[in-house]
């Protein structure tokens, strides 16, 4: 199974999502890979802080480009069984490609308005190209107006949303250069969601 992770929006928490998700899968007992199509690196980085800091991620991390992203359509290399998030940056070509790739793609958003847009347009692309897609709300600040709101905009306009919410927390920025600690912060919760989405 291939799950793309990405939103055109930068900094809304794709990379903290495919290192947390593909914890939990593999805490599941699944085989993980994490791929990297960011020029930035960032989840590469993570994983070799991870072993300079001795706590060492539970799945490798591998970075493909674009091309090595449209070539995985014929390839499968998850025909072994294998979960593969793909994280992407925000912006380039390799966000279409990975689109037409997966077989479902989560958009990490917070609800903040000033995201909404780029989430929309995303949700449109996923639409456009038949790939099954769902808004993940992250840095979620629970009671807020806001939070209520961006939901009810999403859910309104027919995009699929996680019943989960990511909540902020300083344990979640903090976790990067490490393994994540036991508790997943909502992380397990939204797996278990979509496992039931790809059934
Ligand atoms: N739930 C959370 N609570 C607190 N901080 C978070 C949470 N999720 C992510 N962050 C922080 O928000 C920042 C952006 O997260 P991240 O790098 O995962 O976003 P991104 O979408 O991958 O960014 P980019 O577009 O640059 O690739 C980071 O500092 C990260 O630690
Ligand atoms: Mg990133």
């Amino acid at each position: 199974m291939i799950i793309g992770i990405l939103n055109i929006k930068g900094g809304v928490g794709k990379t903290t999502t495919a290192m947390a998700l593909a914890t939990a899968a593999s805490r599941d007992g699944g085989a993980v890979t994490v791929v990297d199509t960011d020029p930035q690196g960032s989840a590469t980085l993570w994983e070799q802080a991870s072993q300079d800091n001795s706590a060492p991620l539970p799945f490798p991390v591998v970075s493909r480009n674009k091309a090595e992203i449209r070539r995985m359509r014929s390839n499968r290399p998850d025909s072994n069984g294998e979960i593969i998030f793909i994280d992407c940056p925000p912006n380039g070509d390799v966000i279409s490609e990975t689109i037409k790739t997966s077989d479902f793609v989560i958009i990490p958003s917070t609800a903040s308005p000033i995201d909404l847009q780029q989430t929309m347009a995303t949700c449109e692309a996923c639409q456009d190209a038949g790939t099954d897609y769902a808004v993940l709300i992250v840095m979620a600040r629970r009671g807020t107006s806001a939070l209520a709101s961006f939901r009810h905009t999403i859910e309104e306009s027919g995009a699929g949303i996680f019943d989960t919410e990511i909540p902020l927390r300083e344990s979640i920025k903090n976790t990067f250069g490490y393994a994540f600690r036991s508790n997943l912060s909502g992380y397990e919760d939204a797996w278990n969601e979509l496992k039931e989405a790809v059934k």
